[in-house]
């Protein structure tokens, strides 16, 4: 399994999102590849911006060794399963999407916990106490993510 985790920086929510995942799968000793990227160019090649590497920091997760880039139209070949933050996020992948099977990849990330509801990851770019908010439902979305996925249902 190939996941890639977007949002519009690449620098908030989608890091925390890579780490979290990656902290799972490796607690699962899953073979999953796990990435991240942003629909916006502004802060590539930067860290994740410092509110979301303390929050993670807070829960035992280092993400400094991510580097912010852009999502690319290739990125539909190489990845399995393309969870955007927010349904913005949505329509800019959807845009790039070239066949029904790539369009077929993105799903809102927190559709794991409350299926065709269309909620959005707030972004907490302008709000300092948005951070560990968010982090706490990426937790859940991933958890469930991992359960379905390792434990199939019927
Ligand atoms: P992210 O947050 O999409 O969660 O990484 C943002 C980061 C930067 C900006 C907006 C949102 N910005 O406008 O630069």
């Amino acid at each position: 399994m190939k996941i890639l985790m977007v949002c519009l920086g690449n620098i908030c929510r989608s890091p925390l999102a890579e780490g979290i995942m990656k902290q799972k799968v490796r607690e699962a000793e899953l073979d999953w590849m796990v990435d991240s990227a942003g629909t916006g160019h502004w802060h590539a090649g930067q860290l994740p911006d410092r509110r979301s590497i303390v929050t993670a920091g807070q829960h035992g997760i280092d993400i400094t060794d991510q580097r912010a880039r852009q999502f690319q139209v290739a990125d539909f070949e190489r990845f399995d399963k393309i969870f955007v933050m927010d349904t913005q996020n949505r329509r800019d992948v959807w845009r790039l999407a070239r066949t029904e099977e790539h369009r077929a990849k993105v799903e809102l990330m927190l559709d794991q916990i409350h299926p065709g509801q269309d909620r959005s990851v707030p972004d907490p770019y302008y709000d300092d106490d948005g951070f560990e908010e968010v982090f706490a439902m990426l937790d859940r979305a991933c958890e469930a993510f991992v359960a379905r996925e390792t434990f199939p249902p019927g």
